[in-house]
C-alpha cells in the first residue's frame, strides 16, 4: 500500500536525486499518505542523510526547507500506509541500520519480523520503531558488515540478495549505503516494483506514475529478483545471483495523465474521462470484417471453445464490475459465470478445472488478495485471464493472458473510469467468447457492439446535463447520515457500487441492496426523509423489471422515504413517484450500468466536496491494497 521511489543519476552530486524522489512521492501519494520520508547518499558521507515526518508529503517538504539535506548522488523516498506501528515520525520510512550507514524503504509485510527482531535483540541490537521494516534495516546492516569482513569491501547488492532469502512475507525494498554512494539496490517479492530507463540515470518505483515525466521506457521486475542500479547501469539477478533479463515495456500514456490539469480533483477529472475510458478500451480490437480480435490475449481459440465455466474474481469496485458482466456473459455465452471476492475465493476451496476460465479484475494490478487468488487458481490448473489497467503490474504478469483496459492511470482512490472500462473489457471478452463458441450470430454481436460504441456520447450527455442538479441534491442532503441504494438485475451491482463510492469518500453509512430484497428486511430502515437512491431499469427493454422497481419506489415512498431515481429519459412512470430524477439517455438494459453509474459517481464526489473532505485521498484508504 506504500509508495516507494528511488533514483541513481550521473556521477555528480546535486539536488536532482532529492527533487526526483519528492516529485515521485507526490505522484505516488495516492498509494498511502500516513507519513513520508527520504534518504540521500553522496560521496564522503559517513552516515545517511535522512528526513521523515508523519502526515502528508507537504509536512516533509516544509521540514526539508528548515533542515535541507546535502546534495547527493542517490536518493530513496517513501509514502506510508501504516500496516504495523501507528503513523508517526519514528515509524515513518526510511529506516536505518545500526551504524546509520544504510537506509531502506519497504512496501509490504515481513511475516518473520518478530523472530528476526528477537535474534537481533539477543545480539544487542535496539529498535526505536514498532515496524517490521526497521527489523529489515538492522538485519541488512548486519549482513553488509559481515560481507565487508568476508571480502574487505562493501557489496550492498549481495547483502540485499542475502536479506531477500532471509525474509518471509511480501516486500519491495530499496536500500542505499554511504560506502557505495552512487548505488541503489532493490529486492522484491509480491510487492510492485518497476524501473524507469533514463539517459545516464535510472528510476525505481512502485509504479510508472512516479517517473513518467522523465521516461516512458520501463522494466518489469519479477518475483524474487534483486536489482542494482548505478547511473544507467542496471544489473538484475535472482536471490542466488543468477542474471535475469527483465521484460521491457513502453508506457502508452503521458505525464499529463497524472496531473490534475486544472480539475479540482483527480476524481472529478477521471469521472469526466469515463467516455474516453470506454472508447479507448474498445479501440482497435476488431478486424476489417468487424470480428472481435483480442490479440494481446494469448489464449488459443481452441481453449476458449472448451471453456465451460467462468469465475470472475476481484475486490471492491472491481468485483462489482464482475457482477455486472455476469448477467451479460451468461446471456450471450450460455455458460455459468460466478463472481467471487478475491479474498473469499482462495479460502473457499473453489471447484476449478482446466475448462474453468478465471477472470481477475484489477485496476492497479497489485491487489494482494487478487494476486494470491490467481496463484491459487493456476495451481488448480485453471486458465487465468486478467483485466487490468496498469501495464507491467504483478497480476497481468502472473496470469496466462491479459486484456488491458485503456482508461489511463487512475489516481483518485475512488475507482470511477476504471469501473466503466472494466465492464467494457468484460463485454468484449464475453462477445469474443460468443463469437468463438457461436452462441451469438455475427449481426447480434455487431448490434451489441454498436450499443457499446454509443455509450461515450451518452455519458457525455449525463456529464453535461445532470452535473448541476446532482450537485444541488448532494448539497441539500449533506447532513444525511445514511443512504439506501436499490437496483435490480444489472442495476443491483450498480447500486452496490454507488453505495461504495458514497461510503468511501463521504464517509456516509450506505447500503446497496437488491430492490427485490427490500421487503425481506431492509425496508425496516425506511422512515421519514430517509434518502433512497434507485436505479430504474428501462421501460422499453424487458419492462417487467421496470414495473417491479417502480413498485419498490412506491413502497419506500409510502413510508416517508426521500426518493432519488436514476432513470431513462422519457420514462413514463417514474415522475409520479420519485422526488428527484437524474435522467440518463436510453440504451439496452445490459449496457445501462455504463450510464447509470455516472450520476452515482458524481453524487459521491459532490457530497464529499460539500463536506469539504479530501476527495482524492479519503481517510484510512489507499489506491492499491497490496497487503492481504
Ligand atoms: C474502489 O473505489 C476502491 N478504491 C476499491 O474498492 C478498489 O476497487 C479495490 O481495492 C480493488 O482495487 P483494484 O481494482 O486495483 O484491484
Amino acid at each position: 500500500m506504500c509508495g516507494i521511489v528511488g533514483y541513481s543519476g550521473p556521477i555528480t552530486v546535486s539536488n536532482k536525486p532529492l527533487e526526483v524522489c519528492l516529485q515521485g512521492l507526490s505522484r505516488l501519494e495516492y498509494r498511502g499518505y500516513d507519513s513520508a520520508g527520504v534518504a540521500c547518499v553522496g560521496p564522503h558521507m559517513d552516515q545517511v542523510a535522512l528526513d521523515k515526518k508523519a502526515g502528508r508529503l507537504s509536512v516533509l517538504e516544509e521540514d526539508l526547507k528548515l533542515h535541507p539535506l546535502p546534495e547527493a548522488q542517490v536518493c530513496i523516498g517513501h509514502t506510508r500506509w501504516a500496516t504495523n506501528g501507528e503513523p508517526n515520525d519514528t515509524n515513518a520510512h526510511p529506516h536505518l541500520s545500526k551504524d546509520h550507514k544504510i537506509a531502506i524503504i519497504h512496501n509490504g509485510i515481513i511475516e518473520n519480523a518478530v523472530r528476526l527482531k528477537f535474534e537481533l535483540q539477543s545480539e544487542g541490537y535496539s529498535f526505536t520503531s514498532q515496524t517490521d521494516s526497521e527489523v529489515a534495516a538492522k538485519l541488512l546492516g548486519r549482513i553488509a558488515n559481515v560481507i565487508i569482513e568476508e571480502t574487505g569491501k562493501p557489496n550492498l547488492f549481495e547483502a540485499m540478495r542475502r536479506l531477500g532469502k532471509m525474509l518471509d512475507g511480501t516486500f519491495a525494498i530499496l536500500a542505499v549505503d554511504v560506502r557505495q554512494p552512487d548505488v541503489v539496490c532493490a529486492i522484491r517479492r509480491d510487492e510492485p516494483l518497476v524501473l524507469g530507463l533514463g539517459d545516464k540515470e535510472t528510476f525505481l518505483a512502485s509504479d510508472v506514475t512516479a517517473f513518467i515525466s522523465y521516461t516512458k521506457h520501463a522494466l518489469e521486475i519479477g518475483q524474487d529478483n534483486a536489482v542494482m542500479v548505478q547511473g544507467d547501469t542496471i544489473v538484475v539477478t535472482d536471490f542466488d545471483g543468477n542474471k535475469v533479463t527483465p521484460k521491457e515495456f513502453t508506457v502508452d500514456w503521458d505525464a499529463s495523465a497524472v496531473e490534475k490539469s486544472g480539475w479540482d480533483s483527480f476524481m472529478k477529472k477521471e469521472i469526466h474521462e469515463d467516455p474516453a475510458a470506454v472508447r479507448e478500451t474498445l479501440m482497435s480490437r476488431f478486424d476489417l470484417d468487424g470480428n472481435i480480435k483480442l490479440d494481446e490475449v494469448h489464449i488459443d481459440e481452441k481453449l476458449f471453445k472448451t471453456i465451460d465455466r467462468i469465475v470472475i474474481i476481484g475486490c471492491g469496485t472491481a468485483s462489482y464490475a464482475g457482477q455486472v458482466a455476469k448477467y451479460a456473459i451468461e446471456h450471450w455465452v450460455r455458460i455459468p459465470v460466478e463472481v467471487i471476492l478475491s479474498h473469499e475465493f482462495r479460502y473457499s476451496d473453489p471447484i476449478l478445472t482446466p475448462q474453468t476460465l478465471v477472470v481477475a479484475i484489477s485496476q492497479s494490478g497489485e491487489t494482494m488478495d487478487t494476486l494470491m487468488a490467481i496463484r491459487h487458481a493456476r495451481e488448480q490448473q485453471a486458465t487465468v485471464l486478467s483485466i487490468c489497467n496498469t501495464q507491467g503490474s504483478s497480476i497481468p504478469r502472473e496470469s496466462d493472458a491479459v486484456l488491458y483496459t485503456h482508461a489511463g492511470p487512475e489516481i483518485a482512490v475512488a475507482s470511477t473510469k476504471a469501473f466503466v472500462a472494466q465492464i467494457t473489457a468484460e463485454y468484449l471478452l464475453g462477445l469474443y467468447l460468443a463469437q468463438v463458441k457461436g452462441t451469438l450470430f455475427h449481426d447480434e454481436i455487431n448490434g451489441i457492439l454498436s450499443s457499446l460504441r454509443a455509450i461515450p456520447e451518452k455519458i457525455d450527455w449525463i456529464l453535461k446535463h445532470d452535473s448541476e442538479s446532482i450537485q444541488d441534491v448532494a448539497q441539500k442532503l449533506v447532513s444525511q447520515q445514511t443512504f439506501l441504494f436499490l437496483g435490480r438485475n444489472v442495476g443491483y451491482p450498480v447500486a452496490l457500487e454507488g453505495a461504495l463510492k458514497l461510503k468511501e469518500i463521504a464517509y456516509t453509512f450506505t447500503q446497496g441492496c437488491a430492490a427485490g430484497e427490500l421487503k425481506h428486511g431492509p425496508i425496516a430502515l425506511i422512515e421519514e426523509n430517509v434518502p433512497v437512491i434507485v436505479i430504474v431499469p428501462s421501460a422499453c427493454d424487458r419492462n417487467v423489471l421496470h414495473s417491479k422497481v417502480i413498485s419498490n419506489i412506491e413502497e419506500v415512498k409510502a413510508r416517508g422515504a426521500y426518493t432519488i431515481a436514476i432513470a431513462e429519459e422519457a420514462d413514463p412512470d417514474v415522475e409520479r413517484y420519485a422526488d428527484v430524477i437524474f435522467w440518463r439517455p436510453q440504451c439496452p438494459t445490459l449496457v445501462s450500468p455504463l450510464v447509470d453509474v455516472v450520476p452515482l459517481q458524481l453524487f459521491a464526489l459532490y457530497m464529499a466536496e460539500a463536506k469539504q473532505l479530501d476527495v482524492d485521498k479519503p481517510r484510512n484508504l489507499a489506491k492499491s491494497v497490496t497487503v492481504e
